[in-house]
Parts: C-alpha cells; sequence; structure tokens
C-alpha cells in the first residue's frame, strides 16, 4: 500500500506541522485507507497526487452532480470571475439565479443566497423563532443539519448514552458546543409518526421548528415510509410549527425539485447547497413569503460578506441550464446508471452468499453489511436500526475498492453523476465481486468461525 499511495502519505506527515489534523473538515479525518490527497478531475474520473485513477462516487460529498470540472460550468464562472469577484452590492445574475429557484422549487416563494448549508439551516431556524416565538426545534436522530451549536445533535449518538430508541436523549456531537443549547433541542426516531403524535400531543405549542432530511441521506440513505412526510406536513400545520426540508444532499439531486419534488410535499422552508452549483460555494435558503418576509422586513438578520458571489451565482445558473436540458433528461441517466449499479452490487453479492443492503435512490443510495438477518427490503428505516449495518466490515471494503481505483464513502453513501457511463458501472461492478471474494468473504468466514 505504501507504494501505491507514497506522496499522499508524504503530503499528509507535511501537511499535519501546520494543518490541523492535515485537513480541512473534521469529516475527512474518517477518510479510508487514510485521507489522500487529488490533484484533478474530470467527468466521473479523479486522479491522485501518486496518479492512482479512480471512478469517484465521493463526488464532493455531493456537489458533483455534472461530474468533475462540466466545462460550461466551469467556464461560466471563469467568465465572472474575470468581470469582478465581488462587488459587496446588487448584480443582475442575482436575481436570475433567484427567479430560476423560485421557478424550479414549489416552496420557494423568496429566496436568500449564502456560501454554506450550515449557516443556511441556522438562517432557516432563527426564521422559525422569530415567526413562531417558541424557541424548541425538532430534530431526529441520525440526521445531519451542519456543523454549528445550536442542531449539531444526536449524528451518531451512542444508543447507550442516547437511551430509549423512542425517546432519545439530545446528545452534543462535539465538545465545547454552546452549553445549554440541548435544552431546546428535542431528538425523536425518524419515520414514526405514533411517536411524533404522542410527543406533539403534549408539546406542539412549544415546537418552533420541525427539522428533517426528507431522505434521511446522513445515515444510509433511508427513504421516507410511504406517507411520512404528509403526515409531518399535516402535524406542522396542526400545531403552528414551522417544517424545514433540509434539501443540501437531495435538492437538485432527487429530482430538478429536490425530494420536495420528488414526493410532492412543501414545506414552509428550505435549504440547499451542494448540487445547486455543481461545486461553486453557494447555499440557498428559501421558502413561503410568510417567512422569508421577515428577512426582506429586515427583522430577522441574515447576512454574509460572501452571499451572492458572482462566480459562484454564474455557476449555479449554468448548472441549472444544464439540468434543466432536454426535459431534465439528467436525472433519468442517473436513475438508470444508479439504479443498474445497485442490482448489480445485489446480485454479486448474492453470487458469492455475502448479505448485502443496498437501498436508496439512483442518484444516491446506500450499502452495507447486516450483522444480523435483516429483510432486504426496508432493511433499514430508522438511526438505530441503522446500527445493526457492520461497519468495521464496510471499512474493510472501502479500502480495498480505493485500492483498486473506485472512491467510496466510509459511511456507506454513493453519489452519481450525469457522467457516470456504463463502462464505469461495469468496471465498478467487477471491482465489487472482487473486493467480495478476495477481502470480504474471508472476514466472514473469520467471524463465523472465531
Ligand atoms: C443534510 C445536510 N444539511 C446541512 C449540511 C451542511 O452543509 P455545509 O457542509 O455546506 O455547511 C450538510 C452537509 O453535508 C448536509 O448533508
Amino acid at each position: 500500500m505504501s507504494e501505491r499511495y507514497a506522496r499522499s502519505i508524504a503530503d499528509l506527515e507535511r501537511s499535519k506541522k501546520s494543518l490541523a489534523g492535515g485537513v480541512s473538515s473534521n469529516v475527512r479525518l474518517g477518510d479510508k485507507p487514510f485521507p489522500l490527497f487529488f490533484e484533478r478531475g474530470t467527468g466521473s474520473h479523479l486522479w491522485d497526487v501518486d496518479g492512482n485513477e479512480y471512478i469517484d462516487y465521493v463526488l464532493g460529498r455531493g456537489p458533483l452532480l455534472l461530474g468533475h470540472t462540466p466545462p460550461e460550468v466551469i467556464q461560466a464562472t471563469c467568465d465572472q470571475m474575470w468581470r469582478g469577484q465581488i462587488y459587496a452590492a446588487q448584480h443582475e445574475l442575482e436575481f436570475e439565479l433567484s427567479e430560476r429557484v423560485s421557478r424550479i422549487v414549489p416552496c420557494a416563494d423568496l429566496v436568500r443566497f449564502g456560501i454554506s448549508g450550515s449557516e443556511a439551516v441556522h438562517g432557516a431556524l432563527r426564521l422559525a423563532r422569530a415567526a413562531t416565538g417558541r424557541q424548541t426545534v425538532l430534530k431526529f436522530e441520525g440526521q445531519y443539519h451542519g456543523w454549528l451549536d445550536n442542531i449539531l445533535y444526536s449524528l451518531s449518538p451512542d444508543p447507550n448514552r442516547a437511551g430509549d430508541a423512542l425517546h432519545p436523549a439530545a446528545l452534543a456531537e462535539s465538545a465545547g458546543q454552546f452549553s445549554g443549547t440541548e435544552s431546546h433541542v428535542v431528538v425523536l426516531p425518524w419515520n414514526n409518526i405514533p411517536v411524533l403524535e404522542e410527543y406533539l400531543a403534549q408539546h406542539g405549542t412549544t415546537i418552533a421548528a420541525i427539522i428533517t432530511e426528507p431522505v434521511m441521506c446522513n445515515t444510509a440513505v433511508i427513504p421516507p415510509l410511504p406517507g411520512y412526510l404528509e403526515a409531518l406536513r399535516d402535524l406542522c400545520t396542526q400545531y403552528g410549527i414551522v417544517l424545514i426540508f433540509d434539501e443540501v444532499i437531495t435538492g437538485f439531486r432527487l429530482s430538478l425539485a429536490g425530494a420536495q419534488g420528488r414526493f410532492n410535499v412543501k414545506p414552509d422552508l428550505t435549504i440547499f447547497g451542494k448540487a445547486i452549483a455543481n461545486g461553486m460555494p453557494i447555499s440557498c435558503l428559501a421558502g413561503r413569503e410568510q417567512y422569508m418576509g421577515l428577512i426582506a422586513a429586515g427583522k430577522v438578520g441574515h447576512g454574509g460578506t460572501y452571499n451572492s458571489l458572482p462566480p459562484a451565482v454564474a455557476g449555479a445558473i449554468a448548472t441549472l441550464d444544464m439540468l434543466e436540458r432536454d426535459g431534465a433528461a439528467v436525472y433519468a441517466t442517473m436513475e438508470r446508471t444508479g439504479g443498474r449499479l445497485m442490482d448489480g452490487i445485489k446480485q454479486r453479492a448474492a453470487k458469492l452468499g455475502i448479505p448485502v443492503v443496498v437501498q436508496g435512490y439512483g442518484p444516491i443510495f446506500y450499502m452495507g453489511f447486516p450483522t444480523t438477518e435483516v429483510a432486504a427490503d426496508q432493511a433499514v428505516y430508522d438511526y438505530r436500526s441503522s446500527l445493526a449495518m457492520d461497519q468495521e466490515l464496510y471499512t474493510h471494503f472501502v479500502s480495498a475498492m480505493v485500492d483498486r481505483g473506485v472512491r467510496i464513502i466510509p459511511r456507506g453513501n454513493w453519489f452519481l453523476s450525469s457522467t457516470h457511463s456504463d463502462a464505469d458501472i461495469d468496471q465498478t461492478l467487477d471491482a465489487v465481486e472482487a473486493v467480495l471474494a478476495e477481502t470480504i468473504a474471508p472476514k466472514l468466514h473469520e467471524k463465523v468461525t472465531a
């Protein structure tokens, strides 16, 4: 291994001396086999500093729906760069983009742009508190809404500390989170309407917002059970709670209009990031006029030096041009290639007698190895049921796949782009089969005989 990654190993050692941990985001600390260094990407392919080539299913952890460096997006961004990087003022691309988002996204009466998903979430929560006069926010165990203090709770909590699966404690994910915020965060299991109904019957009028990923992408890409999102919508309306769909991953990925378009459920506020600009830094807070009007009126604070950065806005417009082209044909492409990959993984695993869970959608899906016998269909439906997956075994799988030139995320998510070809899928499936046979089967055998 050291020969294959010699330069990355040396780079990491050097980097650690000046850059905390050698990485710029803690998520990357967990990369397998270790945080590698990359040098260029085109379409579905990426090259590291040692010259190794990868088929990339990480895709910037979601943004690169059109693959690496799509010429149209790069051109539009560069053209704008030469006209000006930042004006600290309005520009016409800005309303071109907000009009576009309003047309595409059902709930987006009004829109504001920022840089990161985390800050857009922050804005949505602040709006909900201002609009309702209530303090408490309800989120779901296993979901992620950015790294800021007031919402970084219970992404991957230790179940022994979190307690009762139906009434879990809100556990901070990081040392140093502002103490006291946990008293204003309620955590419940996802995909469970009876528990939510029971909670709201007692406390509904104290809840400012329910925030949810409409598909639980940050844990096992769990689809909503039929009727779940509709029931959330109804309960929020009943109790005067602001419903926030965090579409940082699902937005412009599950359909042109995100998960809300795909499932036809309209939240009050919504957040986009990642795929909206294919890798340029821009996020979007959008929603009903009743709420966003508070920002328009200057009553609720929202700011940022880099908001609506002209090159990023230009990149977003070029991205949406490509996404909307030919009746949004890219989505059918990703459903087909991603579907082929999902089916292929299941088939290759079945051939070798290795139990595997593959769930989600063509543009984003999850793969994991179950520790116990679980039904293949909807095996993982919330955070606690996801704990039945063998994370250690999957880590071995990821490292071996990377060694074979297929880059995947250690938590089990696979992102597709419109540039992944049938040849990419065939090559990936051959790597999957080889790794299952050579790495996973022997480890399973060890476990059985231990
Ligand atoms: C669902 C969700 N919300 C919010 C965020 C935070 O976005 P950002 O990393 O741009 O701050 C993420 C990041 O992965 C996310 O997956």
